[in-house]
């Protein structure tokens, strides 16, 4: 058996991810924990958050904030000297705002949670994951974007699709900048994934007409995307692995 596929994958390694409390984050912090990892997770608005796994530790903080992105990056930096994986996960369109009538507060609010949030934790997290690299030998950076940085997304979601598509550029710099220090850094970019973010900005009828559209001819899960995670995470399975965006959509694109 490939050593890169033991239950302990992660045991002695820290990740570090946000917006864990629901959808693909939630998914992904489970099978971090349940692969032996001590994780620190964000959650955001959401207080109804069953009782996550004994491994995962969380803390609550607004992305639109400045504050915010501090805090949590505090809350890694105090639970941990040396990061070994950090997920900037956290995101939604937050409304749908058609271009011409995009009101300043909400061009701000899409872009502090879906890209300055990014910049800032990694920012602050960047000592954490060199000490991590340091005692590790790697360490690792995944960035959720999405599909919509390549299409430019449905009508109204213009901001979201721009500040994924910034993050996926932003990774691919990341990689090249953090490499001598032996960070990986990559994206990992959703199609449709059945998660509150639909229920929130789709219609049923939009997602089955997107359903038949889909290759595979079904939705994606948060589970789905979990143990892509996990792979560009793992520098035993991605170890050489750095730059790239892995695209999770049935074949949609
Ligand atoms: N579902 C899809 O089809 C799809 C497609 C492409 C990309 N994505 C991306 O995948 C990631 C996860 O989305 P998801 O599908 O799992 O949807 P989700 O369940 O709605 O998750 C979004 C996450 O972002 C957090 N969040 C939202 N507003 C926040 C705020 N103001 N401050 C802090 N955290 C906030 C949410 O926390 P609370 O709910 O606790 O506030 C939640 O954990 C996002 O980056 C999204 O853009 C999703």
């Amino acid at each position: 058996m490939n050593p890169g596929f033991s239950t302990e994958l992660f045991k002695h390694k820290t990740v570090a991810i946000t917006g864990a409390g629901t959808g693909i984050g939630k998914a992904t912090a489970t099978l971090f924990a349940e692969l032996g990892a001590t994780v620190c997770a964000h959650w955001g608005r959401s207080t109804h958050h069953t009782k996550p796994h004994a491994n995962i530790h969380g803390m609550c903080a607004d992305f639109t904030t400045r504050e915010g992105h501090q805090a949590f990056v505090e809350f890694v930096s105090d639970h941990s000297h040396a990061l070994d994986v950090l997920i900037n996960n956290a995101g939604t369109m937050v409304g749908r705002f058609p271009a011409d009538t995009l009101r300043d507060a909400d061009y701000e609010h899409i872009v502090s949670l879906n890209q300055e949030s990014v910049v800032r934790i990694t920012r602050g997290l960047i000592p954490a994951l060199t000490a991590g690299a340091q005692a590790n030998g790697s360490a690792a950076i995944v960035n959720t974007v999405s599909i919509s940085a390549s299409t430019g997304g449905s009508p109204g979601s213009s901001i979201y699709s721009a500040t994924k598509a910034f993050v996926s550029t932003y990774t691919k710099a990341l990689a090249r900048e953090l490499a001598p220090a032996q960070i990986r850094a990559n994206a990992l970019s959703p199609g449709v994934i059945d998660t509150d973010f639909h229920q929130r900005y789709s219609s049923t009828e939009k997602l089955e007409k997107t359903r038949q559209q889909i290759p595979l001819q079904r939705l994606g899960t948060a589970n789905d995307c979990a143990p892509a995670f996990v792979f560009l995470a793992s520098d035993s399975l991605a170890g050489y692995i750095t730059g790239q965006t892995l695209e999770i959509n049935g074949g949609q694109f």
